[in-house]
């Protein structure tokens, strides 16, 4: 008997199976090449951070070689080539931000860009010129927007101070509003700006509304994204935390004294 109850609920039983082989086969062997596209996708944002994305190469690991890798050793600022059980090219900070053992709880008082956990190893990644002498870094950032962390690389001249390019790879934020951050014109006026003034504090912000040509700090400000305060907040929130005292400030001071 063809339509049999059996049969029917044997043929749905039978096109499941196939088709769950179908995606496991598929999951189980593309998992790698996603991985792959995962890890490129970010090597193309600090390699558009630092300003030397090149869109017509599609060979981004060849592009990536000339940046060297590091980790950073938050217990004392240091740059190590290596630490004991981490693979320094697959390393993600943020990943490791969330795994027991590897990050510090950040106490409310210091947290100002609400980044909660910050991981025990950092990783900073090094351009250098033909004299080996640094010729830009690119380091990793994050901090709360409006609707949540956004997370993205910023690149400093060899002075360790001039910024040299801002990118976000990704965030929450509202396409138009805060998503602006997205902007290639608004991204733009950050090259030049300067993350500390003369006294070696974190002077680098974004106000609400354009800068004044004629400012005297105007190497400090950034234009406010319009309608967008908030997230505009949070980059100044994330810069003042990531170039602080619990951030990045010191290892840049290591890093300027060899
Ligand atoms: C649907 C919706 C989405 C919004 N998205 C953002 C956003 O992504 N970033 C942001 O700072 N403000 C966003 N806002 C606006 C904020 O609520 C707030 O009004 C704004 O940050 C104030 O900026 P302003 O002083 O420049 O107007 C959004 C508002 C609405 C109604």
């Amino acid at each position: 008997m063809n339509d049999s109850i059996f049969k029917t609920l044997g043929v749905a039983f039978a096109v499941c199976l196939v088709c769950s082989l179908f995606v496991s086969f598929a999951a189980v062997n593309l998992r790698d090449t996603q991985n792959l596209n995962k890890i490129n996708d970010q090597r193309a944002k600090v390699l558009q951070a630092a300003g030397i994305y090149d869109e017509t190469n599609t060979n981004i690991e060849e592009q990536f070689s000339v940046l060297e890798a590091m980790f950073i050793d938050f217990s004392n600022n240091q740059i190590v080539s290596a630490i004991e059980g981490l693979d320094l090219d697959s390393y993600d900070p943020v990943e490791y931000s969330r795994k027991d053992g590897f990050f510090t709880v950040i106490p409310n008082d210091e947290d100002i860009a609400i980044v909660k956990n910050k991981e025990n190893y950092g990783k900073i990644f090094i351009l250098r010129d033909e004299n080996n002498s640094i010729n830009k870094v690119v380091l990793p950032i994050r901090g709360y927007g409006l609707w949540g962390t956004l997370f993205g690389y910023i690149s400093l001249a060899a002075d360790l101070n001039t910024v040299e390019g801002l990118e976000f790879y990704s965030h929450k934020e509202t396409p138009g509003l805060g998503g602006e951050v997205d902007n290639p014109r608004w991204k733009k006026i950050w090259i030049g700006k300067k993350i500390y003034n003369n006294n070696k504090n974190v002077s680098l912000e974004v106000i609400k509304g354009a800068v004044n040509p004629q400012d005297q700090n105007i190497d400090y400000k950034v234009d406010g994204l319009s309608g967008a305060t908030l997230t505009s907040r949070g980059v100044t929130n994330m810069l003042a935390y990531w170039f602080g005292e619990s951030g990045y400030k010191q290892v840049l001071e290591n890093l300027k004294n060899g």
